[in-house]
């Protein structure tokens, strides 16, 4: 059985990794279904840099993808419509049994979307699953969120990591029997290279000392792209700046709006003599997975307007500001680890007040034990093996003519 895996994205590569690994341990031990599983890694290129690519195929030991297609950067009609046009000639000719699409970028929707209307082979579509099902925001104006919602309808097996996921499903009327409760794969590649991350030396690169800094990441599109927003934010962090260590691995989105909005005065000088370094933003590259989880782990808190540093940090107990007035993954704030703080500097200055005081967190969200890559393909192997795939969208009758 072939199933086909894509990624495209910087937080999509923690996702995918460990269900490629699943599959080859299913395929060393031949598991229980007795066939082996052939995956293909296909790359959209959405994200193309080697800081925000090459460098987390290193990091998480992934395999060169099979396919790489280059796609880039554009409004978001033109990258969904480029990553559909050339993922559609791939998917004729690999002829999966079942697609696996992760997270909420263009690069999910898009490919989900070109499977759900393939009509090229002659036994039926590929079965399409997503992983990291069922979030939602309620929030529109997010262009993550209207991914999510269409990549929901569109999938047969909705992988859910938390339990609100399956609470919104339900109430949008998806069958139960499309979705399952794995846990979360991020949380897979998290223990996997927790160790990993404890030996890398990026801590001495920038002269930080364990506990005493604050991590930051901004990057979403309503958080930077306006001027006016994104000086407010940055007027949010002024007191904490004032005073600590703030380390700003900064996206290629973000770079390019602090340059064209003249914001350049809120931060350090780029070049530094790290030794001498007491209090102030300071930007740096963006960093790799291994470099980039010890930064998270040794943080006195982070501040985020990321989904997956979300997660990340309440697996880690470490207590997090979100700056965005919603979040897609309630369960962070239910463990106590994330506080929303909003995008006005008021209340991003007293959610940092409140969590400067927290003093990191113990809980951890169910089934977010590592083993969500192995749930993943268990499942998909045995609906596979059902040959569930060859009923897939053939009209109701002819299914249980032929049962
Ligand atoms: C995308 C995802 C977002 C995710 C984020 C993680 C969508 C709709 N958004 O946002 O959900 O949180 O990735 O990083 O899919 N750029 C580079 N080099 C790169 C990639 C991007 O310079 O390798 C620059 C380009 O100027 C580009 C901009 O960043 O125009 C934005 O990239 P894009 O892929 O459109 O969205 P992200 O903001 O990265």
């Amino acid at each position: 059985m072939k199933i086909l895996i894509v990624v495209g994205a910087r937080p999509n590569f923690m996702k995918a990794a460990p269900i490629l690994k699943a599959i080859r341990e299913a395929n060393s031990r031949r598991a229980e279904w007795n066939e082996e599983i052939i995956p293909v890694l296909v790359h959209t290129g959405q994200h193309y840099d080697s800081l925000m690519s090459d460098a987390f195929f290193a990091d998480l030991e992934l395999p060169k993808p099979d396919v790489f297609l280059g796609v880039g950067s554009g409004s978001h009609a033109e990258q969904t419509a480029e990553i559909m046009k050339r993922f559609e000639p791939v998917l004729v000719k690999e002829d999966p049994d079942a697609l696996v699409v992760v997270g909420d970028v263009n690069s999910t929707l898009g490919c989900a979307l070109v499977a759900s209307k393939l009509v090229s082979r002659a036994r039926g579509r590929p079965l399409i699953a997503h992983v990291e099902a069922g979030l939602r925001s309620f929030d529109r104006s997010m262009p993550e969120e209207i991914n999510r919602i269409l990549t929901d309808l569109i999938s047969d097996l909705l992988f859910v990591s938390e339990d609100s996921g399956v609470r919104n499903l339900r109430a949008e009327g998806i069958p139960g029997d499309r979705v399952c409760f794995v846990g979360n794969t991020m949380m897979d590649s998290l223990h996997e290279h927790e160790d990993k991350a404890e030996q890398s030396r990026v801590l001495e690169q920038f002269a930080l000392t364990r506990g005493k800094y604050v991590l930051l990441t901004v990057h979403r599109a309503a958080n930077v792209d306006e001027r006016d927003a994104f000086a407010e934010i940055l007027d949010g962090l002024d007191r904490l700046a004032a005073s600590h260590r703030v380390i700003f691995p900064v996206h290629p989105r973000t770079q390019k709006q602090i340059h064209e909005h003249g914001l350049e005065s809120y931060f350090r000088p780029r070049r530094i003599d790290y030794e001498k370094w007491d209090a102030g933003i300071q930007m740096v590259e963006p960093q790799g997975y291994l470099d980039f989880l010890c930064l998270i782990k040794n943080a006195r808190m982070v501040i985020t307007d990321s989904g997956g540093i979300q997660e990340e940090t309440t697996a880690l107990g470490v207590p997090c500001v979100t700056v965005r007035d919603n979040t897609e993954r309630p369960v962070t704030v239910e463990m106590g680890t994330n506080l929303l703080g909003g995008t006005r500097r008021e209340t991003i200055r007293a959610a940092i007040q409140r969590q400067l005081q927290f003093r990191g967190g113990t809980l951890v969200p169910e089934k977010w034990d590592g083993k969500a890559g192995e749930r993943i393909v268990q499942i998909l192997a045995e609906r596979l093996m059902a040959q569930v795939s060859l009923y897939v969208g053939r009209p109701e009758a002819q299914i249980q003519e032929n049962a």
